[in-house]
Protein backbone atom coordinates (compact mmCIF):
# COMPACT_ATOMS: atom_id res chain seq x y z
CA UNK A 1 0.00 0.00 0.00
CA UNK A 2 0.95 3.28 -0.59
CA UNK A 3 2.74 4.83 2.69
CA UNK A 4 0.73 7.83 4.87
CA UNK A 5 4.00 9.74 3.87
CA UNK A 6 4.09 9.88 0.38
CA UNK A 7 0.37 10.45 0.49
CA UNK A 8 0.81 13.34 2.15
CA UNK A 9 3.84 14.46 0.67
CA UNK A 10 1.88 14.25 -2.77
CA UNK A 11 -1.13 16.00 -1.20
CA UNK A 12 1.22 18.88 -0.44
CA UNK A 13 2.98 19.19 -3.76
CA UNK A 14 -0.99 19.18 -5.38
CA UNK A 15 -2.08 21.81 -3.16
CA UNK A 16 1.33 24.50 -3.25
CA UNK A 17 0.38 27.51 -5.54
CA UNK A 18 3.24 28.12 -7.95
CA UNK A 19 4.83 30.96 -6.27
CA UNK A 20 5.11 28.42 -3.34
CA UNK A 21 6.57 25.81 -5.79
CA UNK A 22 9.74 27.73 -5.53
CA UNK A 23 9.80 27.63 -2.16
CA UNK A 24 11.73 24.71 0.01
CA UNK A 25 9.13 21.87 0.04
CA UNK A 26 8.62 21.25 4.00
CA UNK A 27 10.04 18.00 4.80
CA UNK A 28 7.95 15.13 6.33
CA UNK A 29 9.46 13.55 9.17
CA UNK A 30 8.89 9.33 9.60
CA UNK A 31 5.20 8.64 10.97
CA UNK A 32 7.54 6.31 13.63
CA UNK A 33 9.92 9.08 14.88
CA UNK A 34 10.04 8.26 18.64
CA UNK A 35 12.14 5.32 18.23
CA UNK A 36 14.29 7.00 16.22
CA UNK A 37 15.61 9.30 18.32
CA UNK A 38 18.11 8.89 21.39
CA UNK A 39 17.30 9.55 25.24
CA UNK A 40 20.13 11.73 24.57
CA UNK A 41 19.07 13.07 21.82
CA UNK A 42 15.94 14.46 23.85
CA UNK A 43 17.80 15.32 26.42
CA UNK A 44 19.96 17.63 24.81
CA UNK A 45 17.92 19.21 21.68
CA UNK A 46 14.72 18.54 22.27
CA UNK A 47 13.54 21.20 19.97
CA UNK A 48 13.83 18.50 16.82
CA UNK A 49 12.04 16.07 18.72
CA UNK A 50 9.11 18.72 19.41
CA UNK A 51 8.84 19.75 16.02
CA UNK A 52 8.18 16.56 15.02
CA UNK A 53 5.88 15.28 17.58
CA UNK A 54 3.79 18.65 16.55
CA UNK A 55 3.86 17.85 12.85
CA UNK A 56 2.41 14.25 13.72
CA UNK A 57 -0.10 15.32 16.60
CA UNK A 58 -1.49 17.73 14.21
CA UNK A 59 -2.75 15.33 12.05
CA UNK A 60 -5.32 14.72 14.48
CA UNK A 61 -6.62 18.25 13.56
CA UNK A 62 -8.63 16.92 10.37
CA UNK A 63 -12.11 17.06 9.70
CA UNK A 64 -14.12 13.77 10.44
CA UNK A 65 -11.39 12.94 12.95
CA UNK A 66 -10.76 15.38 15.94
CA UNK A 67 -13.46 18.21 14.51
CA UNK A 68 -16.10 19.49 12.26
CA UNK A 69 -14.73 21.91 9.78
CA UNK A 70 -18.68 22.82 9.27
CA UNK A 71 -18.43 24.38 12.71
CA UNK A 72 -15.43 24.86 14.47
CA UNK A 73 -16.42 22.05 17.00
CA UNK A 74 -14.37 19.12 18.53
CA UNK A 75 -15.09 15.71 18.41
CA UNK A 76 -14.22 13.62 21.72
CA UNK A 77 -11.74 11.26 18.97
CA UNK A 78 -11.90 8.51 16.79
CA UNK A 79 -11.30 4.58 17.13
CA UNK A 80 -8.26 3.28 14.54
CA UNK A 81 -8.30 0.21 12.30
CA UNK A 82 -6.00 -2.16 14.53
CA UNK A 83 -4.02 -2.93 11.40
CA UNK A 84 -3.62 -0.20 9.40
CA UNK A 85 -4.02 2.25 12.09
CA UNK A 86 -6.46 4.58 9.39
CA UNK A 87 -9.64 6.32 10.69
CA UNK A 88 -11.64 3.43 8.29
CA UNK A 89 -14.02 1.54 10.99
CA UNK A 90 -16.69 4.04 10.81
CA UNK A 91 -15.56 4.68 14.98
CA UNK A 92 -16.00 8.41 15.21
CA UNK A 93 -17.54 9.69 18.42
CA UNK A 94 -19.86 12.18 17.26
CA UNK A 95 -20.09 13.86 20.42
CA UNK A 96 -17.43 16.37 22.34
CA UNK A 97 -17.86 18.40 25.38
CA UNK A 98 -16.89 22.03 27.12
CA UNK A 99 -13.19 20.22 27.61
CA UNK A 100 -12.21 19.09 25.10
CA UNK A 101 -13.26 22.77 23.68
CA UNK A 102 -10.92 24.19 26.32
CA UNK A 103 -8.01 21.70 24.94
CA UNK A 104 -8.87 22.82 21.38
CA UNK A 105 -9.12 26.88 22.20
CA UNK A 106 -5.73 26.98 24.44
CA UNK A 107 -3.97 25.67 20.76
CA UNK A 108 -6.02 28.01 18.81
CA UNK A 109 -5.28 31.10 21.16
CA UNK A 110 -1.24 29.96 20.81
CA UNK A 111 -1.52 30.17 17.38
CA UNK A 112 -3.61 33.42 17.24
CA UNK A 113 -1.13 34.63 18.92
CA UNK A 114 1.84 33.72 16.67
CA UNK A 115 3.44 31.00 17.89
CA UNK A 116 5.69 29.03 15.15
CA UNK A 117 5.14 25.21 17.79
CA UNK A 118 0.95 26.46 17.10
CA UNK A 119 1.62 27.03 13.35
CA UNK A 120 3.69 23.86 13.23
CA UNK A 121 0.71 21.75 14.59
CA UNK A 122 -2.07 23.58 12.41
CA UNK A 123 -0.35 24.17 9.17
CA UNK A 124 2.91 22.97 8.78
CA UNK A 125 3.11 23.25 4.94
CA UNK A 126 1.99 26.67 5.17
CA UNK A 127 2.38 27.96 8.62
CA UNK A 128 1.75 31.73 7.44
CA UNK A 129 -1.88 31.38 7.28
CA UNK A 130 -2.27 29.32 10.49
CA UNK A 131 -3.53 32.17 12.60
CA UNK A 132 -6.08 33.09 9.41
CA UNK A 133 -7.13 29.13 10.16
CA UNK A 134 -7.37 29.35 13.88
CA UNK A 135 -9.37 32.97 13.55
CA UNK A 136 -11.63 31.12 11.31
CA UNK A 137 -12.51 28.34 13.11
CA UNK A 138 -12.71 30.39 16.33
CA UNK A 139 -15.24 32.83 14.31
CA UNK A 140 -17.08 29.31 13.39
CA UNK A 141 -16.75 28.06 16.97
CA UNK A 142 -18.92 30.91 18.09
CA UNK A 143 -21.52 30.82 15.70
CA UNK A 144 -21.74 27.36 17.27
CA UNK A 145 -22.06 28.24 20.67
CA UNK A 146 -24.62 31.15 20.05
CA UNK A 147 -27.16 29.20 18.20
CA UNK A 148 -27.05 26.62 20.62
CA UNK A 149 -27.66 29.30 23.83
CA UNK A 150 -30.30 30.71 21.09
CA UNK A 151 -31.87 27.29 20.50
CA UNK A 152 -31.04 26.11 24.29
CA UNK A 153 -31.17 29.09 26.57
CA UNK A 154 -31.85 27.05 29.83
CA UNK A 155 -28.27 26.20 29.49
CA UNK A 156 -27.41 30.17 30.46
CA UNK A 157 -24.64 29.90 27.61
CA UNK A 158 -22.61 26.77 29.39
CA UNK A 159 -22.25 23.72 27.47
CA UNK A 160 -23.50 20.45 27.85
CA UNK A 161 -21.81 16.89 26.44
CA UNK A 162 -23.19 18.01 22.72
CA UNK A 163 -23.34 15.71 19.49
CA UNK A 164 -21.33 17.78 17.23
CA UNK A 165 -21.63 15.78 13.76
CA UNK A 166 -24.49 18.33 12.30
CA UNK A 167 -23.93 22.20 12.05
CA UNK A 168 -26.10 22.60 15.09
CA UNK A 169 -25.17 21.55 18.57
CA UNK A 170 -27.28 20.00 20.81
CA UNK A 171 -27.42 17.89 24.14
CA UNK A 172 -26.25 14.24 23.55
CA UNK A 173 -29.06 12.02 24.76
CA UNK A 174 -27.71 11.26 28.26
CA UNK A 175 -27.12 15.26 28.86
CA UNK A 176 -30.70 16.84 27.86
CA UNK A 177 -31.54 19.22 31.22
CA UNK A 178 -28.21 18.61 32.59
CA UNK A 179 -24.67 20.82 32.24
CA UNK A 180 -21.60 19.74 34.28
CA UNK A 181 -19.64 22.63 35.94
CA UNK A 182 -15.95 21.49 35.91
CA UNK A 183 -15.63 21.33 31.43
CA UNK A 184 -17.16 24.20 31.87
CA UNK A 185 -14.55 25.72 34.16
CA UNK A 186 -12.23 24.50 31.71
CA UNK A 187 -13.69 25.94 28.58
CA UNK A 188 -13.94 29.58 30.10
CA UNK A 189 -10.34 30.13 31.25
CA UNK A 190 -9.32 28.85 27.41
CA UNK A 191 -11.56 31.28 26.35
CA UNK A 192 -10.58 33.94 28.48
CA UNK A 193 -6.93 33.35 26.88
CA UNK A 194 -8.09 33.79 23.64
CA UNK A 195 -9.54 36.69 23.73
CA UNK A 196 -6.37 38.23 25.34
CA UNK A 197 -4.56 36.47 21.97
CA UNK A 198 -7.56 38.52 19.73
CA UNK A 199 -7.13 41.43 21.49
CA UNK A 200 -3.34 41.77 21.38
CA UNK A 201 -3.44 41.41 17.14
CA UNK A 202 -2.86 44.84 15.07
CA UNK A 203 -5.32 43.00 12.80
CA UNK A 204 -8.69 45.05 13.95
CA UNK A 205 -10.62 41.65 12.77
CA UNK A 206 -8.90 40.04 15.40
CA UNK A 207 -10.10 42.73 17.66
CA UNK A 208 -13.73 42.44 16.89
CA UNK A 209 -13.96 38.69 17.19
CA UNK A 210 -12.17 39.20 20.69
CA UNK A 211 -14.90 41.60 21.36
CA UNK A 212 -17.76 39.42 20.06
CA UNK A 213 -16.48 36.10 22.31
CA UNK A 214 -16.35 38.83 25.66
CA UNK A 215 -19.85 39.36 25.15
CA UNK A 216 -20.31 35.31 25.32
CA UNK A 217 -17.62 35.53 28.02
CA UNK A 218 -19.58 38.16 30.02
CA UNK A 219 -23.20 36.78 29.72
CA UNK A 220 -21.38 33.38 31.08
CA UNK A 221 -20.31 35.96 34.08
CA UNK A 222 -23.71 36.46 34.76
CA UNK A 223 -25.62 33.01 34.88
CA UNK A 224 -22.84 31.15 36.38
CA UNK A 225 -24.29 31.99 39.85
CA UNK A 226 -28.17 31.27 38.94
CA UNK A 227 -27.06 27.84 37.02
CA UNK A 228 -24.29 26.29 39.37
CA UNK A 229 -24.73 28.32 42.99
CA UNK A 230 -26.08 26.32 45.44
CA UNK A 231 -25.61 28.54 48.34
CA UNK A 232 -23.31 28.49 51.14
CA UNK A 233 -20.39 27.30 49.14
CA UNK A 234 -21.70 24.57 47.56
CA UNK A 235 -21.58 24.40 43.92
CA UNK A 236 -23.17 21.84 41.88
CA UNK A 237 -20.61 19.17 39.62
CA UNK A 238 -23.68 18.36 37.75
CA UNK A 239 -26.95 20.82 37.69
CA UNK A 240 -30.60 19.61 36.92
CA UNK A 241 -32.30 22.10 34.24
CA UNK A 242 -36.28 21.54 34.35
CA UNK A 243 -36.31 22.35 31.00
CA UNK A 244 -33.25 23.57 28.57
CA UNK A 245 -35.55 25.42 26.32
CA UNK A 246 -36.79 28.06 28.92
CA UNK A 247 -34.96 31.06 29.08
CA UNK A 248 -32.85 31.67 32.61
CA UNK A 249 -34.49 33.96 34.89
CA UNK A 250 -38.15 32.92 33.51
CA UNK A 251 -40.67 31.87 36.22
CA UNK A 252 -41.25 28.30 34.25
CA UNK A 253 -36.75 27.85 34.98
CA UNK A 254 -35.15 25.99 37.41
CA UNK A 255 -31.92 24.90 38.57
CA UNK A 256 -31.38 22.18 41.25
CA UNK A 257 -27.66 20.23 41.98
CA UNK A 258 -28.48 16.67 40.69
CA UNK A 259 -27.28 14.14 43.29
CA UNK A 260 -25.24 15.46 46.24
CA UNK A 261 -22.38 15.93 44.55
CA UNK A 262 -21.04 19.17 44.92
CA UNK A 263 -17.58 20.36 42.72
CA UNK A 264 -15.61 21.29 45.54
CA UNK A 265 -11.96 19.28 44.23
CA UNK A 266 -9.18 21.10 45.02
CA UNK A 267 -7.67 19.85 41.20
CA UNK A 268 -9.34 21.11 38.04
CA UNK A 269 -12.88 21.27 39.46
CA UNK A 270 -11.27 24.84 40.87
CA UNK A 271 -11.41 26.57 37.80
CA UNK A 272 -15.19 27.21 37.83
CA UNK A 273 -15.08 27.55 41.93
CA UNK A 274 -12.50 30.69 40.57
CA UNK A 275 -15.14 31.93 37.71
CA UNK A 276 -17.38 32.53 40.12
CA UNK A 277 -15.31 33.81 42.96
CA UNK A 278 -13.88 36.29 40.91
CA UNK A 279 -16.77 37.34 38.09
CA UNK A 280 -19.96 36.82 39.57
CA UNK A 281 -21.80 39.80 40.17
CA UNK A 282 -24.34 37.72 42.71
CA UNK A 283 -21.79 36.17 45.42
CA UNK A 284 -21.55 37.80 48.28
CA UNK A 285 -18.08 38.10 50.64
CA UNK A 286 -19.90 35.34 52.44
CA UNK A 287 -20.31 33.06 49.59
CA UNK A 288 -16.85 33.90 48.78
CA UNK A 289 -15.38 33.06 52.12
CA UNK A 290 -18.17 29.82 52.38
CA UNK A 291 -16.66 28.70 48.75
CA UNK A 292 -13.26 28.13 50.17
CA UNK A 293 -14.24 27.02 53.33
CA UNK A 294 -16.41 23.70 51.54
CA UNK A 295 -12.99 22.73 49.76
CA UNK A 296 -10.63 23.22 52.79
CA UNK A 297 -11.22 19.82 54.08
CA UNK A 298 -9.90 18.00 50.50
CA UNK A 299 -7.05 19.83 50.19
CA UNK A 300 -4.45 17.30 52.21
CA UNK A 301 -1.08 17.57 52.47
CA UNK A 302 0.78 13.87 52.26
CA UNK A 303 4.35 12.61 52.57
CA UNK A 304 5.11 9.90 49.53
CA UNK A 305 7.82 7.44 50.88
CA UNK A 306 10.45 6.03 48.65
CA UNK A 307 11.77 3.23 50.44
CA UNK A 308 14.78 4.85 48.57
CA UNK A 309 17.60 6.80 49.07
CA UNK A 310 15.16 9.30 47.18
CA UNK A 311 13.69 10.36 50.63
CA UNK A 312 10.68 11.36 51.21
CA UNK A 313 8.31 14.06 49.07
CA UNK A 314 5.53 15.99 50.09
CA UNK A 315 2.43 16.53 47.84
CA UNK A 316 -1.17 17.97 47.32
CA UNK A 317 -3.48 14.38 48.17
CA UNK A 318 -4.33 13.15 44.91
CA UNK A 319 -7.69 12.04 43.98
CA UNK A 320 -6.40 9.43 42.15
CA UNK A 321 -3.12 11.14 41.34
CA UNK A 322 -3.45 11.03 37.99
CA UNK A 323 -2.14 13.61 35.82
CA UNK A 324 -5.62 14.73 34.25
CA UNK A 325 -6.01 16.06 37.83
CA UNK A 326 -3.23 19.31 37.26
CA UNK A 327 -5.42 20.45 34.32
CA UNK A 328 -5.86 23.93 35.96
CA UNK A 329 -2.08 24.72 35.98
CA UNK A 330 -2.01 25.11 32.00
CA UNK A 331 -5.42 27.40 32.57
CA UNK A 332 -4.85 29.92 35.42
CA UNK A 333 -1.20 31.26 36.83
CA UNK A 334 -1.16 29.33 39.70
CA UNK A 335 2.83 28.62 39.18
CA UNK A 336 2.90 32.55 40.16
CA UNK A 337 2.36 31.81 43.50
CA UNK A 338 6.08 30.39 44.83
CA UNK A 339 4.63 27.93 47.52
CA UNK A 340 2.53 26.44 44.45
CA UNK A 341 5.08 26.11 42.02
CA UNK A 342 6.85 24.23 44.87
CA UNK A 343 4.28 22.04 45.67
CA UNK A 344 3.48 21.04 42.21
CA UNK A 345 7.04 21.12 40.87
CA UNK A 346 6.96 18.19 43.96
CA UNK A 347 3.98 16.11 42.59
CA UNK A 348 6.04 15.92 39.22
CA UNK A 349 9.52 14.73 41.04
CA UNK A 350 6.90 12.25 42.80
CA UNK A 351 5.12 10.99 39.35
CA UNK A 352 8.56 10.03 37.62
CA UNK A 353 10.61 8.72 40.81
CA UNK A 354 7.39 6.32 41.26
CA UNK A 355 7.12 4.93 38.12
CA UNK A 356 11.02 5.02 38.06
CA UNK A 357 10.94 3.12 41.34
CA UNK A 358 8.44 0.59 40.52
CA UNK A 359 10.04 -0.11 37.09
CA UNK A 360 7.16 0.97 35.26
CA UNK A 361 7.98 2.00 31.45
CA UNK A 362 5.60 4.65 31.91
CA UNK A 363 2.87 6.75 34.46
CA UNK A 364 -0.79 7.33 35.07
CA UNK A 365 -3.70 9.11 33.75
CA UNK A 366 -7.14 8.44 33.53
CA UNK A 367 -7.83 7.04 30.36
CA UNK A 368 -9.48 4.90 27.71
CA UNK A 369 -8.63 0.74 28.34
CA UNK A 370 -7.72 -1.03 25.32
CA UNK A 371 -9.45 -2.20 22.34
CA UNK A 372 -10.48 -5.82 22.22
CA UNK A 373 -9.82 -7.75 19.00
CA UNK A 374 -12.87 -6.17 16.90
CA UNK A 375 -11.57 -2.70 17.95
CA UNK A 376 -13.80 -1.83 20.45
CA UNK A 377 -12.68 -0.06 23.52
CA UNK A 378 -13.46 -1.90 26.89
CA UNK A 379 -14.23 1.08 29.19
CA UNK A 380 -12.83 3.75 30.65
CA UNK A 381 -10.28 4.03 33.64
CA UNK A 382 -10.77 6.71 35.93
CA UNK A 383 -9.24 5.19 38.73
CA UNK A 384 -5.64 5.22 37.79
CA UNK A 385 -2.96 7.29 39.54
CA UNK A 386 -0.66 6.39 42.49
CA UNK A 387 -2.67 5.13 45.83
CA UNK A 388 -0.29 5.58 48.90
CA UNK A 389 -0.79 9.26 48.32
CA UNK A 390 -4.67 9.41 47.40
CA UNK A 391 -7.93 9.76 48.34
CA UNK A 392 -9.31 7.06 46.48
CA UNK A 393 -6.81 3.83 46.93
CA UNK A 394 -8.67 1.37 44.58
CA UNK A 395 -6.94 1.91 41.61
CA UNK A 396 -6.26 -0.25 38.07
CA UNK A 397 -2.76 -0.08 37.01
CA UNK A 398 -2.61 -1.95 34.47
CA UNK A 399 -2.63 0.55 31.61
CA UNK A 400 -0.48 4.01 31.05
CA UNK A 401 -0.43 6.98 28.44
CA UNK A 402 1.43 9.50 27.10
CA UNK A 403 -0.43 12.13 28.17
CA UNK A 404 0.61 11.63 31.63
CA UNK A 405 3.63 13.79 31.15
CA UNK A 406 1.70 16.65 30.63
CA UNK A 407 2.42 17.93 33.85
CA UNK A 408 5.99 17.48 33.82
CA UNK A 409 6.48 19.22 30.47
CA UNK A 410 5.51 21.85 32.57
CA UNK A 411 8.71 21.89 34.54
CA UNK A 412 10.82 20.29 32.69
CA UNK A 413 10.52 19.74 28.79
CA UNK A 414 13.16 17.02 28.27
CA UNK A 415 12.68 15.05 31.32
CA UNK A 416 8.85 14.88 30.09
CA UNK A 417 9.68 14.30 26.95
CA UNK A 418 11.97 11.58 27.59
CA UNK A 419 8.70 9.68 29.20
CA UNK A 420 6.77 10.60 26.33
CA UNK A 421 9.02 8.49 24.42
CA UNK A 422 9.23 5.65 26.35
CA UNK A 423 5.50 5.10 26.16
CA UNK A 424 5.60 6.21 22.53
CA UNK A 425 8.22 3.54 21.53
CA UNK A 426 5.99 0.63 22.76
CA UNK A 427 4.32 -1.30 19.76
CA UNK A 428 1.23 0.67 18.14
CA UNK A 429 2.07 3.79 19.88
CA UNK A 430 2.33 5.84 17.21
CA UNK A 431 0.06 6.02 13.98
CA UNK A 432 -1.02 8.32 11.60
CA UNK A 433 -2.89 10.77 13.97
CA UNK A 434 0.41 10.88 16.32
CA UNK A 435 0.76 8.49 19.31
CA UNK A 436 -2.16 6.12 20.49
CA UNK A 437 -4.25 6.75 23.13
CA UNK A 438 -2.87 4.30 25.79
CA UNK A 439 -1.15 0.94 26.13
CA UNK A 440 -1.08 -2.00 29.00
CA UNK A 441 2.00 -1.97 30.90
CA UNK A 442 2.76 -5.67 30.16
CA UNK A 443 3.20 -5.30 26.27
CA UNK A 444 -0.07 -7.12 25.95
CA UNK A 445 -2.43 -4.20 24.31
CA UNK A 446 -3.31 -0.84 23.10
CA UNK A 447 -6.14 1.31 22.93
CA UNK A 448 -6.60 1.40 19.02
CA UNK A 449 -7.65 5.30 19.38
CA UNK A 450 -7.11 9.08 19.56
CA UNK A 451 -8.65 11.32 21.25
CA UNK A 452 -8.50 15.40 22.77
CA UNK A 453 -7.65 14.32 26.26
CA UNK A 454 -4.88 11.72 24.95
CA UNK A 455 -2.92 13.81 22.99
CA UNK A 456 -3.56 18.06 23.35
CA UNK A 457 -3.00 18.13 26.94
CA UNK A 458 0.53 17.33 25.99
CA UNK A 459 0.48 20.08 23.37
CA UNK A 460 -1.20 22.58 25.45
CA UNK A 461 1.17 22.09 28.02
CA UNK A 462 4.44 21.84 25.11
CA UNK A 463 3.19 25.59 24.61
CA UNK A 464 3.07 26.65 28.05
CA UNK A 465 -0.74 26.46 28.74
CA UNK A 466 -2.69 29.54 28.57
CA UNK A 467 -1.57 30.70 31.99
CA UNK A 468 0.40 33.81 30.34
CA UNK A 469 -1.99 35.02 28.25
CA UNK A 470 -4.38 34.62 30.92
CA UNK A 471 -2.13 36.38 33.29
CA UNK A 472 -2.21 39.52 31.10
CA UNK A 473 -6.05 39.65 31.26
CA UNK A 474 -6.74 39.16 34.50
CA UNK A 475 -4.58 41.95 35.56
CA UNK A 476 -6.22 44.07 33.37
CA UNK A 477 -9.60 42.72 34.41
CA UNK A 478 -8.27 43.79 38.13
CA UNK A 479 -8.50 40.26 39.62
CA UNK A 480 -4.49 38.94 39.28
CA UNK A 481 -4.08 39.60 42.63
CA UNK A 482 -7.39 38.43 44.49
CA UNK A 483 -6.39 35.36 42.54
CA UNK A 484 -2.45 35.34 43.89
CA UNK A 485 -3.37 36.66 47.66
CA UNK A 486 -6.89 34.06 48.13
CA UNK A 487 -4.57 30.94 46.37
CA UNK A 488 -1.41 31.67 48.80
CA UNK A 489 -4.09 31.94 51.55
CA UNK A 490 -5.46 28.65 50.95
CA UNK A 491 -2.09 26.85 50.41
CA UNK A 492 -0.12 28.06 53.06
CA UNK A 493 -2.57 27.05 55.42
CA UNK A 494 -2.01 23.70 54.42
CA UNK A 495 1.71 23.57 53.16
CA UNK A 496 3.16 26.61 54.94
CA UNK A 497 5.22 25.50 57.32
CA UNK A 498 7.18 22.38 56.06
CA UNK A 499 7.23 21.09 52.15
CA UNK A 500 10.01 18.03 51.99
CA UNK A 501 12.33 16.46 48.86
CA UNK A 502 11.76 20.17 46.40
CA UNK A 503 15.85 19.39 46.13
CA UNK A 504 15.63 16.08 44.40
CA UNK A 505 16.24 15.76 40.55
CA UNK A 506 13.03 14.12 38.29
CA UNK A 507 13.43 10.64 37.61
CA UNK A 508 13.62 9.12 33.94
CA UNK A 509 12.30 6.12 32.87
CA UNK A 510 14.52 2.78 32.88
CA UNK A 511 11.44 -0.28 32.34
CA UNK A 512 10.23 -0.57 28.74
CA UNK A 513 7.07 -1.59 27.62
CA UNK A 514 7.43 -5.39 26.60
CA UNK A 515 7.46 -6.74 23.26
CA UNK A 516 5.45 -9.40 23.38
CA UNK A 517 4.19 -10.02 19.74
CA UNK A 518 0.32 -9.19 20.79
CA UNK A 519 0.61 -5.71 19.35
CA UNK A 520 2.38 -4.77 16.55
CA UNK A 521 3.18 -1.32 14.63
CA UNK A 522 0.50 -0.01 12.57
CA UNK A 523 0.87 -0.67 8.76
CA UNK A 524 0.99 2.88 8.11
CA UNK A 525 3.17 3.96 11.09
CA UNK A 526 6.27 1.26 10.23
C1 LIG B 1 -24.67 12.36 14.29
O1 LIG B 1 -24.48 11.37 15.30
C2 LIG B 1 -25.68 10.95 15.93
C3 LIG B 1 -25.32 10.03 17.08
O2 LIG B 1 -24.50 8.99 16.65
C4 LIG B 1 -26.59 10.30 14.89
O3 LIG B 1 -27.80 9.92 15.51
C5 LIG B 1 -26.86 11.30 13.76
O4 LIG B 1 -27.61 10.67 12.76
C6 LIG B 1 -25.55 11.81 13.17
N1 LIG B 1 -25.85 12.90 12.23
C7 LIG B 1 -25.22 13.02 11.05
C8 LIG B 1 -25.60 14.22 10.23
O5 LIG B 1 -24.37 12.22 10.67
C1 LIG C 1 -28.17 33.77 25.23
O1 LIG C 1 -29.55 33.71 25.08
C2 LIG C 1 -30.25 34.60 25.94
C3 LIG C 1 -31.72 34.27 25.83
O2 LIG C 1 -32.13 34.30 24.51
C4 LIG C 1 -29.90 36.01 25.55
O3 LIG C 1 -30.56 36.94 26.38
C5 LIG C 1 -28.40 36.20 25.67
O4 LIG C 1 -28.02 37.49 25.22
C6 LIG C 1 -27.68 35.16 24.85
N1 LIG C 1 -26.25 35.25 25.14
C7 LIG C 1 -25.37 35.62 24.20
C8 LIG C 1 -23.94 35.63 24.62
O5 LIG C 1 -25.69 35.90 23.08
C1 LIG D 1 -29.67 23.27 45.98
O1 LIG D 1 -29.74 21.95 45.44
C2 LIG D 1 -30.74 21.18 46.04
C3 LIG D 1 -30.64 19.79 45.47
O2 LIG D 1 -29.41 19.23 45.79
C4 LIG D 1 -32.09 21.80 45.77
O3 LIG D 1 -33.09 21.05 46.47
C5 LIG D 1 -32.11 23.25 46.24
O4 LIG D 1 -33.30 23.85 45.82
C6 LIG D 1 -30.94 24.02 45.67
N1 LIG D 1 -30.89 25.35 46.24
C7 LIG D 1 -30.52 26.42 45.56
C8 LIG D 1 -30.54 27.72 46.29
O5 LIG D 1 -30.10 26.35 44.41
C1 LIG E 1 -39.88 22.61 27.50
O1 LIG E 1 -40.17 23.88 26.99
C2 LIG E 1 -40.53 23.88 25.61
C3 LIG E 1 -40.59 25.33 25.13
O2 LIG E 1 -40.79 26.22 26.17
C4 LIG E 1 -41.83 23.13 25.45
O3 LIG E 1 -42.19 23.09 24.09
C5 LIG E 1 -41.62 21.69 25.94
O4 LIG E 1 -42.82 20.98 25.91
C6 LIG E 1 -41.09 21.71 27.37
N1 LIG E 1 -40.71 20.34 27.73
C7 LIG E 1 -41.19 19.74 28.80
C8 LIG E 1 -40.73 18.34 29.05
O5 LIG E 1 -41.95 20.29 29.56
C1 LIG F 1 -41.49 30.31 29.96
O1 LIG F 1 -41.36 31.63 30.43
C2 LIG F 1 -40.93 32.57 29.46
C3 LIG F 1 -40.80 33.90 30.13
O2 LIG F 1 -40.09 33.80 31.33
C4 LIG F 1 -41.93 32.62 28.33
O3 LIG F 1 -41.41 33.46 27.32
C5 LIG F 1 -42.17 31.25 27.75
O4 LIG F 1 -43.22 31.28 26.81
C6 LIG F 1 -42.53 30.27 28.86
N1 LIG F 1 -42.61 28.94 28.30
C7 LIG F 1 -43.57 28.09 28.68
C8 LIG F 1 -43.55 26.75 28.00
O5 LIG F 1 -44.37 28.36 29.52
C1 LIG G 1 -27.76 12.98 49.85
O1 LIG G 1 -27.26 13.00 51.17
C2 LIG G 1 -28.28 12.76 52.15
C3 LIG G 1 -27.66 12.98 53.52
O2 LIG G 1 -26.36 12.46 53.58
C4 LIG G 1 -28.85 11.36 51.95
O3 LIG G 1 -29.87 11.11 52.89
C5 LIG G 1 -29.42 11.26 50.54
O4 LIG G 1 -29.85 9.94 50.28
C6 LIG G 1 -28.37 11.64 49.49
N1 LIG G 1 -29.01 11.70 48.18
C7 LIG G 1 -28.50 11.15 47.08
C8 LIG G 1 -29.29 11.31 45.82
O5 LIG G 1 -27.45 10.51 47.08
C1 LIG H 1 7.30 1.45 49.49
O1 LIG H 1 6.95 0.28 50.23
C2 LIG H 1 5.56 0.12 50.45
C3 LIG H 1 5.35 -1.06 51.37
O2 LIG H 1 6.06 -2.18 50.90
C4 LIG H 1 4.86 -0.06 49.09
O3 LIG H 1 3.47 -0.17 49.28
C5 LIG H 1 5.17 1.14 48.20
O4 LIG H 1 4.61 0.93 46.92
C6 LIG H 1 6.67 1.35 48.08
N1 LIG H 1 6.91 2.57 47.35
C7 LIG H 1 7.65 2.62 46.25
C8 LIG H 1 7.76 3.94 45.59
O5 LIG H 1 8.23 1.64 45.80
C1 LIG I 1 -9.61 -3.08 31.14
O1 LIG I 1 -9.25 -4.19 30.37
C2 LIG I 1 -8.85 -5.32 31.13
C3 LIG I 1 -8.45 -6.41 30.14
O2 LIG I 1 -7.29 -6.01 29.48
C4 LIG I 1 -9.99 -5.79 32.01
O3 LIG I 1 -9.54 -6.84 32.85
C5 LIG I 1 -10.43 -4.63 32.88
O4 LIG I 1 -11.57 -5.02 33.62
C6 LIG I 1 -10.79 -3.43 32.02
N1 LIG I 1 -11.14 -2.28 32.88
C7 LIG I 1 -11.98 -1.32 32.49
C8 LIG I 1 -12.30 -0.25 33.49
O5 LIG I 1 -12.45 -1.27 31.38
C1 LIG J 1 15.69 18.93 33.22
O1 LIG J 1 16.17 17.72 33.74
C2 LIG J 1 17.43 17.36 33.22
C3 LIG J 1 17.72 15.95 33.69
O2 LIG J 1 17.61 15.86 35.09
C4 LIG J 1 18.46 18.38 33.67
O3 LIG J 1 19.71 18.05 33.12
C5 LIG J 1 18.03 19.75 33.18
O4 LIG J 1 18.91 20.73 33.70
C6 LIG J 1 16.62 20.06 33.61
N1 LIG J 1 16.18 21.26 32.97
C7 LIG J 1 15.60 22.25 33.62
C8 LIG J 1 15.17 23.41 32.81
O5 LIG J 1 15.43 22.21 34.82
Amino acid sequence: MISVELLLVSIFLFSLTPIAKTSRVPSVPSCRFSPQYSRDDVLTNPDAFVWDLLYWEGRFHQNNIRYNSANGMTYDGTLLDPGTGLNNLGGLHPFSAASKESLHIMVLAHCIAGDPLAARFFSPEKPEQAAAIAFDIMQKKLEAYLKFNQTYPGFGGFLPWFVSNETDIRPTSDWVNRVPALDNGELLWAVYGVIEALDSSENSKYQRLAKQWQVWLDYAKHTSAEVFYNGTGRVCAVTSISNQSNPIGGFNQSYTCEGNNTLNDPYEGELFNWWLHLFSPSLTVTDKSDLWATKRPQLVSVDWHSNASIGDITVQRGYWFSSHEQWKILELPYLDVPLIKRLYHNAERVRTCNAYLTKNPGMYASVNNITDSTGQILGYISNAGIPSISSQTVQELNVITPYSVFPTILFNQSVGLIWWKNMVDGKGMQNPYGSTESERIDGNGISSFVSWDSKITTIAAILGGVQNLVREKMKRDGVYQEFLDVSQREHERVFGSNLKGDEVELCLPEAKVPVTGAVMDYESCG
